[in-house]
């Protein structure tokens, strides 16, 4: 088991990551969306949040460990893929990590400009670094569409990996599984 990339495959921590990662990711959509709805009866309109904020602040720790792993790691080669589809993925590769970044912060400014701090699952708590009266609704607005955007962004981006697999035939979608299903045929 390589934890590393190598030029032909992706490692383990890189398939572990985007995975798990991508699951959280969906998981906090359907989370953020749920909440919304729910009013100041529920049982859940506490714990909703809370969930829905500690599972994120431990995923922008990964994806900085995530990003700083994937400049420690060659790419593994692409040499197979016609030129617009390496820049096409590349693009949307780095789009990634910006709107991640930027939707985990603006979500830590929604809890965080009214001088809350944000905790983390009771674990420990990030203190706000910002105050602003009524810049939870800009924040809310940025998070409201980035969620959006990453979900259209993870649709393209999953029809290109099953078109790779499925139409080109190529090994894009199998060196991101794990390995005993590197070798299956599509
Ligand atoms: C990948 C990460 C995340 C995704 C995909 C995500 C997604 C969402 C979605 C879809 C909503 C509902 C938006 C709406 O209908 O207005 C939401 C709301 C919210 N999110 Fe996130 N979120 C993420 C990370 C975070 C983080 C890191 C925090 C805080 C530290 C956070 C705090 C909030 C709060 C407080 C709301 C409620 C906003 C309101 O009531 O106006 N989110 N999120
Ligand atoms: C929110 C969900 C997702 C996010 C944020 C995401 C993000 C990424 C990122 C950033 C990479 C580049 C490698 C890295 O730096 O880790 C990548 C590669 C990849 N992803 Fe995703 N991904 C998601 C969901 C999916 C899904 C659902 C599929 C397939 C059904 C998929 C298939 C792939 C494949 C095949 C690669 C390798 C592409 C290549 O070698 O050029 N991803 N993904």
């Amino acid at each position: 088991m390589n934890l590393k990339n190598t030029s032909n495959t992706y490692g383990s921590v890189i398939k572990f990551l985007h995975w798990g990662m991508a699951i959280a990711i969906f998981a906090l959509f359907g989370l953020g969306v749920w909440m919304r709805t729910l009013t100041y009866y529920s049982p859940w309109y506490k714990p909703a949040p809370h969930w829905h904020q500690s599972i994120g602040v431990l995923l922008l720790a990964l994806l900085v460990f995530r990003f700083l792993w994937r400049l420690a790691n060659e790419r593994p080669n692409q040499d197979f893929l016609k030129p617009f589809d390496r820049i096409a993925s590349h693009t949307v590769h780095i789009a990634f990590y910006a709107l991640l970044l930027v939707i985990m912060v603006s979500g830590y400014f929604i809890t965080s400009v009214d001088g809350s701090s944000v905790d983390v699952f009771n674990w420990f708590s990030i203190p706000s670094i910002y105050e602003k009266q009524g810049a939870e609704e800009i924040a809310g607005f940025i998070h409201w569409t980035l969620a959006y955007a990453i979900m259209a962004l993870a649709g393209l981006h999953t029809i290109a990996a099953l078109k790779h697999h499925y139409v080109d035939r190529d090994i894009t979608l199998k060196r991101m599984l794990p390995n005993h299903w590197f070798n299956s045929s599509p």
